[in-house]
């Protein structure tokens, strides 16, 4: 098992390229199950999410073939319509599945997602949407069992916002009979990336990029070739670690569009930010400002982006309450950050963060991603040295991320872990 040695309090200065987007790369894969024949997956990031996909996807009979950031898909051999537990329990996106094997093959048993590490993260929606096209789903010993003939097109409204049932859904209308309409369909930038690769594959959908979308269900699709959007997390974790760091770096590859809400609030906390087509140059702040943050759907402040915020608030100057309406209990890191003298009290789902510039290196431990990200920013910023353990959480979602901040001057380094 690895973990990081970072050295902290050293500027960055240099220029970060930002990876596909993990999130829409875990949506297009599934996708491709939708219609036999070759893919091109074009700007496909190289993680453990995707490779954890890439076996899923490999046990029902789609093969691959990977040259640089392509993916190359294969899907003429699907011949098993099972998700089992031992590769969703890695990754609640296998989830994804789901409506293209039904839609598709009339056959879907894939394993529930359970929990994870803050709290329960049910699939209701997911199903209740499939039983409304038609299927008729079963849950026993922990599967999702389902079928259906052909499924037919309704009208489903979602109550929550949510990016996989509206994904899912998405995958199995477009070949359902007759028209739907998904209403409060999420508008993630991910779930745009999957409606332009269905209706490049020959969907017929309405309203991309609205909470309105509506389908007309095709017999057919055919296999495409797409890029992937750049990964909007990683280009606002890097924008953090630049803040917190002193310096300038400069982001490129992305989409500066999609990270507007962090752009903004990194803005009130005092940093100067240069849009320049797919790039983003940051200059640290002589003294980081305190900002509030509540998450919420896009374009809102993005919840996959309020651990690293945290770590950001803790070495700013004065109070700021960070609240998370997205995920309740999604907080795992603040007593890892506390380890490095961080000041944060939790009530519920608001975090109060007390800054100071006092940060020191401690032993510290990744509990899931995107709380792991908070860690090594906040070990950069601290005095000494830290070690962050268990990085195998961050591996899901950053592509080699030691290499692209020692490229702009970071002292860290992975090395191999004995356990706790
Ligand atoms: C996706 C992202 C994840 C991000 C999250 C919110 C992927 C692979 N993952 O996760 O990184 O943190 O969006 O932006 O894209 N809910 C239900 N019932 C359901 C489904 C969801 O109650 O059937 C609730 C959830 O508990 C949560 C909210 O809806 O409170 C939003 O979750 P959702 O958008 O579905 O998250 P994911 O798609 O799992």
């Amino acid at each position: 098992m690895d973990k990081f040695i970072i050295r902290g309090s050293k500027k960055l200065n240099g220029i970060i390229p930002i990876g596909g987007a993990k999130n829409a790369s875990l949506a297009l894969m599934p996708a491709t199950l939708l219609a036999s024949g070759k893919y091109e997956l074009l700007n496909t990031p190289n993680l453990r999410d995707v490779t954890t996909m890439i076996k899923l996807l490999s046990s029902m009979g789609v093969s691959f073939e990977q040259k640089d950031s392509t993916l190359h898909v294969n899907t003429f051999r699907v011949n098993k319509f099972e998700a089992p537990y031992e590769h969703v329990k890695k990754m609640r996106a296998s989830i994804y599945v789901l409506g293209p094997l039904i839609a598709r093959y009339g056959n879907a048993k894939v394993s529930l997602p359970g929990g994870c590490a803050w709290g329960p993260r049910p699939v209701n929606l997911h199903i209740e949407a499939l039983k409304k096209l038609g299927a008729s789903i079963e849950v026993e010993r922990g599967y999702i069992n389902a079928k259906a003939k052909r499924l037919k097109g309704a009208k489903i409204n979602f109550d929550i916002s949510s990016v996989g049932a509206t994904g899912n859904t998405l995958m199995a209308a477009v070949l359902a009979k007759g028209s739907s309409k998904i209403e409060n369909a999420a508008i993630e930038p991910e779930i745009t990336n999957l409606v332009e690769m269905l209706i490049s594959m020959g969907a017929k959908i309405n309203g991309i990029g609205t909470t309105i979308l509506e389908v007309e269900g095709v017999d057919e699709l055919h296999p495409i070739s797409i890029s992937t959007i750049p990964d909007r997390i990683e280009a606002g974790t890097m924008l953090i670690a630049g803040a917190m760091c002193g310096g300038k770096i400069t982001i490129t590859n992305c989409e500066p569009k999609h990270i507007t809400s962090v752009l903004l609030k990194l803005k009130e906390a005092g940093a100067k930010i240069k849009i320049s087509g797919s790039s983003v140059t940051i200059s640290a702040p002589k003294i980081i400002k305190s900002v509030d943050v509540t998450t919420e759907v896009y374009p809102g402040f993005p919840t996959d982006m309020q651990a690293q915020w945290i770590s950001l608030m803790s070495v700013a100057k004065g109070i700021s309450k960070i609240t998370d309406t997205v995920y309740y209990d999604r907080f795992s890191h603040v007593p890892e950050l506390q380890r490095l003298g961080a000041n944060i009290s939790l009530s519920e789902n608001i975090a109060t963060v007390k800054g100071s510039n006092k940060l020191a290196g401690a032993k510290v431990m990744s509990t899931d991603l995107r709380a792991s990200a908070a860690l090594i920013l906040a070990g950069l910023a601290a005095k000494g040295e830290t070690e962050v353990l268990r990085v195998y959480h961050l591996d899901r979602g950053y592509e080699s991320i030691e290499k692209k901040l020692q490229a702009a001057g970071a002292n860290i380094t992975r090395a191999s872990a004995e356990e706790f």
